[in-house]
């Protein structure tokens, strides 16, 4: 059925980049302050923390190597991998969430991109006080134009790299963009640091409150932690389906996570500083970043500068994990129906827009249209999110860690990581555990918890 044959990553730090670049995006610099905001700060990093290292990093290595030893995507890579219709129904499961997640993660990726306009256009700098900022904030949001608008816009630019392929398209963009991020946001946490008032902040996101852990922190952090790592619906395993036996699994996984963890708390330093030396509060929600950074940019020398940095940052970092979830479902319809790259990628993307406007329309004239009391858009965010993803990595995990045969398991995540098992042999065990009980017990745990049950 394939034309051409498979492509593959061009270098092995293409891939780390192109991986870091899917996990990095707005689950670190919008999702991550605003739930640490609202769960108590560093008590609810700590947690995150630990279920990064415990979790995160078991299931990313799981899935990374479901996708090396098939070359398909999620369905293809269970068909070639288990007879189980159930698994391969899994593997579709991940391609209808890859959809449903762009669907509504571009309505909050056009946001950013229409506060790079109006950083660029000067507007941003604008207000003083907070309360402006956020009127201004609701403003916007309520046109549903300017949502749908950049929603268009945003999807375009993912299509336009996802078309590229995954050379020229998704590895040279993550090259670009991934150091221009890092370098920017460096900039911004080294500004906030400077600001009167900024080891409130520091002091808020590094001095935790251990009596503010709770089951809703843990389940929050886990949460997080999958949503930010792209886990649980096949974004890993596809981008892992153009890697060879070369490369070193484990060690990629580790360098992912770690770049992915740092960022969210550069972010959580460059937003905490800023919130508590303006004396703002740490627990408004989704919309803090929007809210709280204009008015530090209003006042800050060069405010300009940073103002159009930040979102301009933001936009890369969200693009390149748009570019990730348009990818999974592109390469379904490459491997699995034979279509060529480009008809998939204006197809689909396409269509994701459509489906998008629904979310688009929530923050406005479809604000008070409610199915189980939610909008549109929290909606798709709850069953993709809070559902599908727990759900995937829960499967994987079994898959992996009981299902698959773990000797040939051992054999496989062995290619290319030689030197580390056999300089740490209880890493094999370690991360078998993890696999076969842990991930899958707290996983059910937050599934249970987030559908209402406990
Ligand atoms: N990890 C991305 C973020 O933190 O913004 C979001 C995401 C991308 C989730 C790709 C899932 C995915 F497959």
């Amino acid at each position: 059925m394939q034309n051409n044959p498979r492509e593959q990553w061009g270098s092995k730090i293409g891939f780390i980049l192109a991986a870091a670049g899917s996990a990095i995006g707005l689950g670190n610099i919008w999702r991550f302050p605003y739930l640490a905001g609202q769960n108590g700060g560093a008590a609810f990093i700590f947690v995150y923390i630990l279920c990064v290292i415990s979790i995160g990093i078991p299931v990313l290595i799981a899935e990374i190597l479901i996708g090396r030893t098939a070359q398909k995507n999620p369905v293809g890579s269970f068909k070639a991998l288990t007879n189980s219709k159930f698994y391969h129904g899994i593997g579709g499961m991940g391609v209808v969430a890859g959809f449903v997640i762009l669907s509504f993660y571009s309505v909050v990726a056009g946001w950013t991109l229409g506060y790079l306009f109006e950083a660029v256009n000067g507007s941003l700098l604008s207000y003083d006080l907070a309360e402006e900022a956020s009127n201004h904030f609701s403003v916007l949001t309520h046109d549903p134009l300017w949502n749908i608008g950049l929603l268009a816009a945003f999807m375009l630019l993912t299509m336009g790299i996802v078309y590229f392929g995954v050379q020229k398209g998704i590895e040279l963009g993550s090259k670009i963009m991934m150091p221009l991020l890092f370098v920017l946001l460096i900039g911004l946490m080294i500004f906030g640091l400077t600001l009167d008032g900024a080891s409130k902040g520091l002091d808020y996101l590094f001095n935790p409150d251990w009596s503010k852990i709770n089951s809703d922190v843990i389940l929050a952090a886990l949460g997080q932690a999958f949503f930010s790592m792209s886990l649980g619906m096949g974004a890993m395993l596809t981008y892992g389906s153009y890697l060879t036996k070369k490369d070193n699994i484990p060690v990629s996984s580790i360098w992912i996570a770690f770049l992915d963890a740092s960022v969210a708390i550069i972010a959580g330093i460059c937003i905490f500083t800023v919130v508590f030396a303006t004396g703002q509060n740490p627990d408004v929600g989704p919309s803090l970043i929007f809210r709280t950074l204009p008015v530090v940019f209003a006042k800050m020398p060069g405010g300009w500068y940073f103002a159009v940095f930040f979102f301009f940052a933001l936009t890369l970092a969200a693009l390149t994990s748009t570019v990730s979830l348009l990818e999974v479902v592109t390469a379904y319809f490459v491997d699995e129906k034979g279509w060529k790259r480009k008809n998939a990628v204006i197809v689909f993307g396409s269509l994701v827009t459509l489906v998008g406007i629904p979310s688009a329309l929530s923050f406005n004239a479809l604000e008070n249209f409610r199915i189980f009391n939610k909008t549109f858009f929290d909606l798709t965010e709850f069953i993709s999110s809070n559902l599908m993803l727990p759900l995937g990595g829960f499967f994987i995990a079994i898959f992996v860690g009981w299902l698959w045969g773990f000797e040939k398991v051992k054999q496989l995540v062995k290619e290319g990581a030689e030197k580390l098992f056999d300089k740490f042999p209880w890493v094999m065990g370690y991360w078998k555990i993890i696999l076969r009980y842990v991930a899958p017990i707290l996983i059910i745990i937050v599934l249970l918890y987030s559908i209402g049950i406990i």
